[in-house]
């Protein structure tokens, strides 16, 4: 694994657990952690269960007993790691957005088709797909529960950075992040609407902000923190914010639903508001991660006097992933998305199986988030997302 801040921790609860939780047909070796720190790595490693630490990423993709990278780190080293390790014949499991351009992507997707041809397997962290009550609310979707899609209504709203002391860390710098909320959390509803909906973007009119444009520089490194003591940020010197804040774009897909979506840092009080609402001709399901073992259903089929939308506890043994942890009614957390987006990938490793969502499709979220920034910049005209090109989709 490389990186071991924020996502490491997540990941590495994910290694550590799956084995223990799934039967599986491989058992998941914790062998190695990189880091830019050697004191830091060091400690990372022995907190978080890696058997050994290196500084040098490279030296993972070329040892022999190394079979799988998990790429942890910003957006501006996915492609060299990723692309270095598929060459290597390593499995990628690499976090979202797939990268900074759409350039980079490509590169990425073409690297990981080349690299299945030889068996080797690739996968992009949206790892909200794997909450239950998500998996769910597609197969509902898929059995024709709401009928045609009409309306897709996808918000991730969060607040850390409404503090304009708050540092500038590296999630507000494009050479570090490629795009602000949009591609760090707006990516995640552009592919969690798309799973579920089973539709595609095809075009977009978008506007983004930018509401504070000059923050303190850092002065320790940070993830996510909101505490600006916690992050440095309290000297005199500033630099510019090349990100934006705030991402609202409407859409047509390729089935024939229109949606809106919105994804921002600023919004005061909420902390990791995702919520997506999907309308179909016979109903609707709605999803909110902050009541993320639950999932609302209303069933216009119903008899009208009859009709209201249900709370679904999705916590019974035949909903997704859901057998394998506690009795019905006990509830589980945001780490085990994580665990169950593990088992998806081993299981693909160990049947030969194709793990989604795979670079091919990270590759289309970033065509959706380069289609929302050139509409953005021509005053939100509307903006085709680019096709997939041939060689790739092959
Ligand atoms: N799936 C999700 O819900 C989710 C949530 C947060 C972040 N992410 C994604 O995960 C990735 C990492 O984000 P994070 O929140 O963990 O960031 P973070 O700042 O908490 O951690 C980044 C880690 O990468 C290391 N690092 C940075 N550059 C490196 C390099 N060149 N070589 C080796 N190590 C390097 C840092 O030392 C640190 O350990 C990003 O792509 C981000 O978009 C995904």
């Amino acid at each position: 694994m490389v990186g071991y801040a924020f996502m490491g921790a997540a990941h590495s609860q994910a290694w550590r657990t799956v084995n223990r939780v799934f039967e599986l047909p491989l058992h998941v070796r914790m062998t190695a952690v990189c880091g830019r720190d050697e004191a830091n790595v060091a400690a990372a490693a022995a907190r978080l269960g890696w058997q050994e630490h290196t500084t040098d990423w490279r030296s993972l993709v070329t040892r022999d007993d190394i079979d799988l990278i998990d790429v942890c780190t910003p957006g501006d080293s996915h492609a060299e790691i990723a692309i270095a390790a598929l060459a290597a014949g390593k499995h990628v499991l690499c976090e979202k957005p797939l990268a900074n351009t759409i350039t980079e992507a490509r590169e990425m997707a073409a690297a990981a088709a080349r690299a299945e041809a030889n068996g080797v397997r690739s996968m992009c962290g949206f790892n909200y797909r794997r909450v239950p009550a998500v998996t769910l609310m597609r197969r509902m979707v898929a059995d024709g529960r709401i009928g045609d899609i009409r309306h897709i209504r996808a918000v991730y709203l969060q607040d850390w950075i409404t503090d304009p002391q708050f540092p500038l860390v590296w999630r507000l710098q494009k050479d570090k992040a490629g795009s602000g909320a949009l591609g760090d959390i707006g990516a995640h509803i552009i592919d969690l609407t798309q799973f579920v909906s089973g539709q595609r973007i095809t075009g977009v009119t978008a506007l983004t902000e930018t509401f504070v444009k000059e923050r303190p520089l850092p002065q320790a490194s940070s993830g996510l923190s909101a505490s600006t003591e916690e992050n440095g940020g309290s000297g005199t010197a500033t630099g510019p914010v090349t990100v934006d804040d705030a991402a609202l774009f409407l859409a047509r897909l390729d089935g024939g639903a229109i949606a809106t979506y919105e994804a921002t840092r600023f919004a005061t009080g909420r902390k990791n508001g995702l919520r997506v609402e999907i309308n179909g001709s016979r109903g609707s399901v709605a999803f909110d991660f902050e009541r993320m073992n639950e999932l609302e259903f209303y069933d216009a089929t119903e008899p009208s006097g009859e009709q209201g939308f249900t709370r679904i506890l999705v916590t019974e043994p035949d909903h997704p992933y859901l057998s394998a942890w506690w009795p019905p009614g006990h509830g589980i957390g945001y780490e085990h998305a994580f665990t169950h987006q593990a088992r998806d990938l081993v299981e693909a490793i160990a049947t030969g199986g194709e793990p989604t969502p795979s670079f091919t499709d990270a590759l289309q979220v970033q065509l959706v988030l380069d289609a929302v920034i050139r509409s953005a910049g021509h005053g939100s005209g509307w903006t085709d997302v680019e096709p997939i090109l041939a060689e790739v989709a092959a």
